[in-house]
């Protein structure tokens, strides 16, 4: 089909189901099935892409898509998917995916890496932000989530290529820098590993 005829038929069907029909387990309307095909629904269907489904506050699940359209946050693929969608869209994918339940996968992590990675959590992480262990989903789905996308995230903000704060309007103070920074003199780049670890060990659903 040719690609603007589908986007304004996805685009109409979006709009037409309603979000209670979604939340009652519907078939999922065509504007989100683009992002089924990465996302899946409730757990994303390849590693290095994080899981959204059943996890994300409203509100910052449609910032999520602002700062990606508006290349507030450097990305990959998402900042040329975001560009096709309008706020209203963004706040329909919001609902759909509010409604779906989080799943954490079962990985391979190494338990001695995961001990170390949750005391670094604990003194760096947890305080007002990543709180309950990572679980609290506010600024970011940690716990559970996929390891090789916190991986090459967490590289970036190593890098200095991912911002936080001054740049992401909503966290306003740019928080996560200075912690990382004072994170990464202190333990170095195995202090990320250790993380991811701790978080890919978590598969309590809460
Ligand atoms: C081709 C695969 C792909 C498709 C299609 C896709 N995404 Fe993404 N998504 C990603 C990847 C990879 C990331 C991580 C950021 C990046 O590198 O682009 C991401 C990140 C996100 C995040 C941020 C999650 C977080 O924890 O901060 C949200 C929200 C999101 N996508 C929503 C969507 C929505 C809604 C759609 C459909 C319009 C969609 N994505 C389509 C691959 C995809």
């Amino acid at each position: 089909m040719h690609s603007k005829t589908f986007k304004y038929v996805a685009l109409t069907a979006g709009l037409m189901v309603s979000p209670l029909a979604l939340a009652a387990g519907d078939a999922p309307s065509l504007l989100v099935g683009t992002c089924i095909s990465c996302h899946g629904t409730s757990a994303s269907t390849g590693p290095a892409t994080p899981s959204i489904g059943g996890i994300m506050e409203n509100d910052d699940f449609v910032t999520s898509m602002q700062d990606y359209r508006d290349d507030k946050v450097p990305s990959t693929i998402m900042g040329r998917i975001a560009r096709g969608y309008s706020d209203d869209d963004f706040k329909a994918m919001a609902e759909y995916y509010g409604s779906q339940k989080f799943e954490r996968p079962t990985q391979t992590f190494d338990k001695k890496k995961a001990k170390k990675g949750k005391k670094i959590h604990n003194k760096y992480c947890e305080k007002k932000c990543h709180e309950d262990d990572g679980y609290n989903n506010k600024k970011g789905v940690l716990a559970g989530q996929w390891m090789p996308y916190l991986e090459y995230t967490l590289a970036d903000f190593h890098d200095g290529l991912r911002k936080t704060g001054k740049e992401r309007k909503k966290a306003g103070d740019g928080k996560m820098e200075k912690k990382m920074k004072k994170m990464l003199d202190k333990e170095g780049k195995e202090g990320l590993e250790n993380l991811v670890h701790f978080y890919g060990s978590q598969t309590k659903s809460k």
